[in-house]
C-alpha cells in the first residue's frame, strides 16, 4: 500500500491560504483589488478588531451573477484571464482565482452580489459544512469543486457586490496566534488602503473600525489625493515629475532632501497601479538620491511605472507584491535617471514652493532699497571673490529685476541675519536663506561640473602656505599626491612636520585653505587608497565645497547677497545643502499674516 495520498482540499487551500493570507491586511488587499477590478467607483470598508473579528468591503462594481457565485470561492476559477497569453499580458490585479477561495479555507466568508441585469441580490456563505454534490466521489478534482458547492440564496441589494470576512483563522489556531495587537493589524489594512487610494484617485475610499469612520477619500485628481493620503507636510517639498522614454513612463512626486525620514514609510512605488516592493526599483531610487540625502535618511516618493505589461511578470509572487522586468537594466537606467533629473532640475525650472500672489502690483517687481544692517567691513573674501564671478559671468546675476520683468523666484535680498541668514523678498513673501549651505552647494555643483569638463582651474599661491602636519598629514600626503594634485590642490613636504601647499582650485581660492588641505589629508586617509578617486570625487569635491564655501558671521553686501539668490536660482539641486538640509524657505503672505493674527 502506497503512502503517497493526495490532500483533501480544504487542506491543500488552507496551505495555498498560508501563502496569500498572511494577516487581515492581505485579505482586505485582495477585496479591494477584487473590487477595482469589477470596475467599482466607491469602495466602503469597514473593519472590526483590526479585521480580525470582520473585513466587509462594498463596491459599486459590476457584481457577480449568480450562478457563478460557487465558482467565485472555487479555487482556481477567474473571470479574468482564460490563456496563457492572457497571463503574460494581464492588466488586472486578479489572475490566479485564487484568493477567494483561499480566505474561504481560513475564515467565514459571505458574498453577496447583484449583477446589472440581475432582479435582485443573491448571496452565498460557507457558513455550513458543504453538501456533496451528488455522485461525486472522493477524487481530488471532485473535491475541489465540492467545497465550492454552498447554497445560493437571493438577497436584497441595490447593486455591486458586498463581501464579508468574519472570524479569520477561526479554524486555523495556530496562525491566529501569529497576529498582532488590533492596532497593529488595523494599522497595516490602513496602510493597505492608502496605498489602493494613492493608485486609484479615481475611486472614492471610506474606512471604519469598530463602528468610527476613520478614512474618507473623495474621489479627486492625482495631486489632491497625493496630498491626503501622504499628507501635508510632503507636499510642499515634492517635485512633481513626468517622463517618458519610449514604452516606458514614470510619473508622480518625489521629495526633496528637505523632506526626508528615518524609515521607507513613505516609498511607495506602483508598476502598472500594482504596489510593489521591488528590489531593483528601490535601488534605482535610492541611487537617485544618494548624491544629496545623508546616508541614514529614506527619500519619500509616490511614483508611478507605467509599461507594456509583455514587459513585466507579475507572477512571481503569492502576495504579488514584487515582480520581475525583462529589460531589468535598462528600467533601473530610466528610473534612476528620471528621477536624478527631476531632482536636480533648477529652482527657475521647478514650480515656485509658493502660488504666485493674484494681485497684479505685483507684477512688476522691483528690488527694495533697503540698505543692509550693519554693512561693516567688507571681510567676505570668499564671497568677494563668488561675487565678482557671478557678475562677471552672467548678466541676470547683477541683481537687477530681468529684462523681461519677470521677477526673480528668491526674489531680492534686505538684510543679512546675525551673519548666518539672508532676508530677501520675492512676489510670495518672505525668503530664508542659509548662506554657508546655499553657498557650498553652489561650489560643490560648480566643482562637480568642472572637473566632468577636465583638470580644474587652479591658482597657485604667491607665497606657499604652510602647513604645521602632524605624521599622519604627512602620511597621507605622500601616499596621495596625485590625487590631490588631480583635484587642483598642489602640495609636497617642506620639511618633516611641515607641508607646503602651492596651489590650489581656483574656485576655492577665497575659502580656507587650511581646514580644506587638513580635511582632503584626513578624507584620503581613511580610505584604502586602492579606492580610485573617481568613485569617490563626489566625496571629496563635497569636502572641498564646505571648506571653500563663505562661513556664518561674515557680513555681506546687498549684491553680493543679490548674487547669492541669482547663483541659487540656476544651480542644479540648490535647495539643499551636500548634507541634505534645507538651504532656503519660504514664508507666504498668508503664513505671516497668520502670525500676526492678521484677517485679510
Ligand atoms: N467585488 C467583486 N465584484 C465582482 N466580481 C468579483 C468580486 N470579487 C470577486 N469577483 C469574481 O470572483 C472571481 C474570483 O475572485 P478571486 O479574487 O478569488 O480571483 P481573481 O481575482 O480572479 O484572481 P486572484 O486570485 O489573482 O485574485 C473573480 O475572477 C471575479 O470574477
Ligand atoms: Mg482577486
Amino acid at each position: 500500500m502506497g503512502i503517497i495520498k493526495p490532500l483533501p482540499d480544504l487542506l491543500i487551500s488552507q496551505i495555498a491560504a498560508g501563502e496569500v493570507v498572511e494577516r487581515p491586511a492581505s485579505v482586505l488587499k485582495e477585496l479591494l483589488e477584487n473590487s477595482l477590478d469589477a470596475g467599482a467607483t466607491k469602495i466602503d470598508v469597514q473593519l472590526e478588531e483590526g479585521g480580525v473579528r470582520l473585513i466587509r468591503v462594498a463596491d459599486d462594481g459590476g457584481g457577480i451573477a449568480p450562478e457563478d457565485l460557487p465558482l467565485a470561492l472555487a479555487r482556481h476559477a477567474t473571470s479574468k484571464i482564460a490563456s496563457l497569453d492572457d497571463l503574460e499580458r494581464v492588466g488586472s490585479y486578479g489572475f490566479r482565482g485564487e484568493a477567494l477561495a483561499s480566505i474561504a479555507a481560513v475564515a467565514r466568508v459571505a458574498v453577496t452580489s447583484r449583477a446589472q441585469t440581475a432582479a435582485h441580490g443573491w448571496r452565498i456563505h460557507n457558513d455550513l459544512p458543504p453538501t456533496p454534490l451528488p455522485g461525486e466521489g472522493g477524487d481530488r478534482n471532485g473535491a475541489a469543486r465540492r467545497v465550492a458547492n454552498f447554497p445560493v440564496e437571493p438577497a436584497a441589494l441595490g447593486g455591486g457586490t458586498v463581501i464579508e470576512v468574519a472570524d479569520l483563522y477561526y479554524n486555523t489556531p495556530a496562525r491566529r496566534k501569529f497576529l498582532k495587537t488590533e492596532a497593529t493589524e488595523f494599522a497595516h489594512c490602513d496602510e493597505v488602503l492608502r496605498r489602493m487610494a494613492l493608485a486609484r484617485p479615481d475611486v472614492a475610499f471610506t474606512l471604519s473600525h469598530n463602528g468610527s469612520a476613520r478614512r474618507r477619500f473623495a474621489r479627486a485628481d492625482f495631486s489632491r489625493r497625493a496630498k491626503e493620503v501622504v499628507g501635508e507636510e510632503f507636499f510642499p517639498h515634492a517635485r512633481p515629475l513626468d517622463a517618458v522614454a519610449g514604452p516606458l513612463r514614470l510619473s508622480g512626486l518625489a521629495a526633496l532632501p528637505a523632506y526626508s525620514r528615518s524609515g521607507r514609510d513613505e516609498q511607495y512605488f506602483f508598476v502598472n497601479g500594482r504596489f510593489v516592493r521591488d528590489k531593483l526599483l528601490t535601488h534605482a531610487a535610492r541611487q537617485a538620491w544618494a548624491d544629496i540625502l545623508h546616508g541614514a535618511r529614506h527619500p519619500a516618493y509616490v511614483l508611478f511605472l507605467g509599461l507594456d505589461p509583455a514587459g513585466v511578470d507579475v507572477n512571481v509572487h503569492p502576495a504579488k507584491t514584487e515582480v520581475r522586468f525583462r529589460d531589468a537594466r535598462g528600467i533601473h537606467q530610466f528610473v534612476f535617471h528620471a528621477l536624478q533629473r527631476a531632482l536636480a532640475a533648477p529652482l527657475a525650472a521647478a514650480t515656485p514652493a509658493a502660488p504666485p500672489p493674484a494681485a497684479p502690483a505685483t507684477a512688476t517687481f522691483a528690488p527694495p532699497r533697503q540698505s543692509a544692517l550693519g554693512v561693516g567691513e567688507p571681510s567676505a573674501r570668499a564671497y568677494l571673490e563668488f561675487a565678482r564671478a557671478a557678475f562677471a559671468g552672467d548678466a541676470a546675476a547683477t541683481g537687477a529685476p530681468a529684462g523681461d520683468g519677470a521677477a526673480p523666484l528668491l526674489g531680492y535680498a534686505l538684510a543679512q541675519v546675525h551673519g548666518v541668514y539672508v532676508l530677501a523678498q520675492n512676489s510670495a513673501g518672505l525668503v530664508l536663506v542659509d548662506m554657508h549651505a546655499a553657498h557650498e552647494r553652489i561650489l560643490y555643483e560648480k566643482l562637480k561640473a568642472g572637473f566632468d569638463a577636465g583638470p580644474p582651474a587652479t591658482q597657485t599661491l604667491l607665497v606657499p602656505l604652510l602647513i604645521a602636519a602632524s605624521e599622519a598629514e604627512m602620511a597621507s600626503a605622500g601616499d596621495h599626491q596625485e590625487t590631490l594634485a588631480q583635484l587642483g590642490v598642489a602640495v609636497a613636504p617642506a620639511g618633516p612636520r611641515e607641508l607646503a601647499v602651492r596651489s590650489l582650485p581656483a574656485l576655492l581660492a577665497g575659502g580656507d585653505p587650511l581646514a580644506l588641505v587638513r580635511s582632503l589629508l584626513r578624507d584620503l586617509a581613511e580610505h584604502p587608497a586602492s579606492r580610485v578617486v573617481e568613485a569617490r570625487r563626489n566625496e571629496l569635491l563635497a569636502t572641498m565645497a564646505c571648506h571653500g564655501a563663505v562661513r556664518a558671521r561674515r557680513q555681506l553686501t546687498l549684491p553680493e547677497m543679490n548674487a547669492l539668490l541669482r547663483q541659487m536660482e540656476e544651480t542644479e539641486r540648490a535647495d539643499q545643502c551636500n548634507h541634505g538640509r534645507p538651504t532656503w524657505v519660504q514664508l507666504s503672505m498668508d503664513e505671516l499674516d497668520r502670525l500676526f493674527m492678521r484677517g485679510r
